[in-house]
């Protein structure tokens, strides 16, 4: 069995536990970012063959959801607290601090793939407002020179 053909099947047995039908189509693309980070179009493809559904079922779910991903993430995930507290806070500077200095917009990832910058309500910290997320560590109240060594830091370990 080829790398392919062995990679299906371990879909399918990895999937049996999901019925064959449109229902399915929210756990099964859970299931496939979990596994690869993100869903591309041929994920989008055999979960609709699997759920029984229409391509553009899936992908309407997919974009729907702000859970899903359609492109691969970067190495590291940047996540800007634009909610209330953190927008009176200057959450606003934060992202644009981010944005100049990735040179990168909301939702996009770096030329290089190291990191991605994306918005957020409100990551439930917000006495630490304006808050920053990065990799699941939360930053408090962050100006520029801690967004540099954010920066910095990640690059050190290993990107
Ligand atoms: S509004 Fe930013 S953490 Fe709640």
């Amino acid at each position: 069995m080829d790398e392919r053909s062995q990679g299906v099947a371990d879909l399918d047995a990895r999937w049996a536990r999901f019925p064959r039908d449109p229902e399915s189509i929210i756990p099964l693309l859970q299931e496939v970012q979990e596994t690869s980070g993100y869903l591309s179009e041929a994920d989008c493809a055999r979960v609709a063959e699997y759920a029984k559904a229409p391509i553009s079922t899936v992908f309407g779910v997919a974009t729907f959801y702000s859970q899903f991903r359609l492109r691969r993430p970067g190495l590291h995930t940047v996540r800007v607290c634009e909610g209330t507290a953190c927008h009176v806070l200057g959450a606003n500077d934060v992202m644009e601090t981010f944005k100049e200095l990735l040179g990168v917009d909301v939702g996009e990832t770096t030329a290089d793939g190291v990191f991605t910058l994306e918005s957020v309500r409100c990551l439930g910290c917000c006495s630490l407002a304006p808050a920053v997320m990065v990799d699941g560590k939360t930053h408090a109240r962050v100006g520029r020179k801690q967004i540099e060594k954010i920066l910095s830091d990640c690059r050190k370990d290993g990107a």
